[in-house]
């Protein structure tokens, strides 16, 4: 798979395979043996997800070298602030048996909401995922969640800038704000629910124009992230879907398709907010 390259010329397979929700053990190990058969190299993980393991035990079943794959975590809302960024994201590297992380991401900013502080709790974290980054224990380091405002007030006293932003983003939801902001300080936008959690399946104008092209939902949805110069993280238990979600090289949506894609109205989403989001702490 072809690559995206972040700001330290680090390279990113240009899909990754998103893992939440994977719970079983058995079920998971397999499905990510699956997930390598199927050529995916970059895996999205989370300590949260409760799975990391699981994850693990899965990479290494499959035989796939180290150096292969490119495996990212990310710290919990309940792991912020310096030492305890630290301490996480080693429990992360060992639960997984990964030896070092290839990205590490802040899972949801400090809100505004819940914390009245949240600008120095940031700070905190973000010092810790630069420590991490310098020690070489991970390769790249970043953030998710985080809106133009969070972004801003963290690079007031950030020395290295995010290479990455993980943020929800779909057909309805196309982020255009934060993509732009994200571009010009060199920050790639990876999708989380590229699919709108399996929402876009249902929508009858997506529909159409699936056919229009003989792919499926599932598929114009991925690459109308590729072709925003957004990197996809679909999840899918399914062989044939996962290997479908990255058959997405032969074909390319018109200039008039994206106008009309990136200009759709929401169709639905998660509806998290992360400036307002008390829900996670
Ligand atoms: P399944 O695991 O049974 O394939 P998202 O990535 O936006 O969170 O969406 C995930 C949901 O979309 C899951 O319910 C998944 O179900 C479904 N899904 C993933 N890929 C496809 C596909 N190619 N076609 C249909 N449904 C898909």
């Amino acid at each position: 798979m072809d690559y995206y390259e972040l700001s330290n010329s680090q390279r990113i397979p240009l899909i990754g395979y998103g893992t939440w929700r994977l719970k079983n053990k058995e079920e998971t190990i397999e499905i990510i043996e699956n997930a390598v058969k199927c050529g995916y190299r970059l895996f999205d993980t989370a300590f949260a997800y409760g799975n990391e393991q699981m994850i693990g035990a899965g990479l290494k079943k499959s035989g796939i070298s180290r150096k292969e794959i490119f495996i990212s975590g990310k710290l919990w809302n309940e792991d912020r602030g310096y030492e305890s960024t630290i301490k996480a994201c080693k429990k992360t590297i060992e639960n997984l048996d990964c030896e070092y992380l290839d990205l590490y991401l802040i899972h949801w900013p400090a809100s505004k909401a819940v914390h009245k502080d949240w600008e120095k709790i940031n700070e905190e974290t973000w010092k810790a995922m630069e420590y991490l980054y310098q020690e070489g224990l991970v390769k790249a380091i970043g953030v998710c969640n985080f809106k133009v405002n969070q972004l801003e007030e963290l690079l007031k006293s950030a020395t290295i800038i995010p290479m990455v932003n993980q943020v929800e983003m779909h057909i309805g939801q196309n982020q255009e704000e934060i993509r732009k902001y994200c571009e010009d300080k060199g920050i790639l936008v990876e999708a989380w629910s590229p699919l709108g959690s399996g929402k876009m399946l249902k929508i009858k104008e997506l529909e159409e124009i699936a056919n229009k092209y003989q792919i499926t939902i599932a598929q114009l949805c991925i690459k109308w992230c590729l072709q925003n110069g957004v990197l996809p993280l679909p999840k899918s238990k399914n062989l044939e879907r996962m290997k479908n979600n990255l058959n997405v090289f032969d074909f390319e949506i018109s200039s008039e398709d994206m106008k009309l894609l990136n200009e759709m109205p929401y169709l639905g989403g998660s509806g998290l907010d992360s400036e307002t989001i008390t829900l996670f702490g």
